[in-house]
């Protein structure tokens, strides 16, 4: 999905830089507050997201990606966002809405857009990925200049690679395309797009046949299905 986002974006002649937060030394937020307090603005650790910081203020659209785990993001993703951090000041502001945020160290970056792509093994949209969805709808609605433009779900991720949905796997890279060419060329994304990618590839039933199917398969014993182990 982000691949095919990415080379639509390019194509409308985005510079596009990716970055795997999984190959960077990234540390856990100890939440001391120095980076509000001692030294604003300043972490007290000097990993790559000192780097990542700067280009993700610089950035006009950030693209969120990550897999589905245990309902919300992976552990790096969110420690990325934790340290994220320093970018705020600690004040505490009240939109018209009466949200509550932290404003802007950096308001000279303007604003920003940020869209977020998850895929996830159950074959629903609703309850699965309300933890994601809501995580992010809060940092765009409880921020001074990032604005939620786009989301992007998928659902039983895994048979998707399966030959007999290849279709249905090339309409999806084909509505990432369109969407990353559409947001840098008309700076929103049509909502059509992402609710191509979150319609059932399958129904739950099917979906449910075959995912046993497969994890049965891996050994042909059932050991799957074994309920009676010690925790060890
Ligand atoms: C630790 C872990 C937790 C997971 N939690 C969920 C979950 O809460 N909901 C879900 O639908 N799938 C869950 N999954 C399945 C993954 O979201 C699924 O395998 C997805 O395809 C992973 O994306 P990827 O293929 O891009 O790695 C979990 C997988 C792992 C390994």
């Amino acid at each position: 999905m982000v691949n095919n986002f990415i080379e639509g974006a390019k194509e409308a002649g985005a510079e596009v830089e990716y970055i795997k937060l999984k190959d960077h030394n990234i540390k856990e937020c100890t939440g001391c507050y120095t980076c509000w307090t001692k030294t604003p603005g300043r972490c007290i650790f000097q990993d790559d997201m000192t780097m990542f910081r700067k280009k993700y203020c610089e950035a006009d659209l950030v693209v969120f990606e990550s897999p589905l785990y245990i309902f919300n993001v992976t552990g790096i993703m969110k420690t990325f966002m934790d340290r994220l951090l320093p970018i705020m000041k600690p004040y505490m502001l009240l939109d018209e809405n009466e949200y509550t945020l932290h404003p802007d160290r950096f308001p000279e970056a303007g604003e920003q857009g940020f869209v977020v792509f998850s895929a996830a093994g159950f074959p629903n949209v609703e309850h699965n990925f309300d933890g994601l969805k809501g995580m992010y709808r809060c940092w765009s609605s409880h921020s001074e200049n990032m604005n939620l433009m786009g989301e992007f779900f998928l659902t039983a991720a895994e048979i998707i690679v399966h030959p007999v949905y290849a279709e249905r796997k090339n309409l999806i890279a084909h509505a990432c395309h369109k969407a990353g060419k559409q947001i840098v060329e008309e700076g929103k994304i049509n909502i059509e797009l992402m609710q191509s990618v979150q319609d059932p590839t399958v129904s739950i039933e099917t979906f449910q046949q075959q995912a046993d199917a497969f994890w049965e398969s891996l050994d042909g014993k059932q050991s799957y299905m074994v309920s009676n182990l010690k925790i060890t």
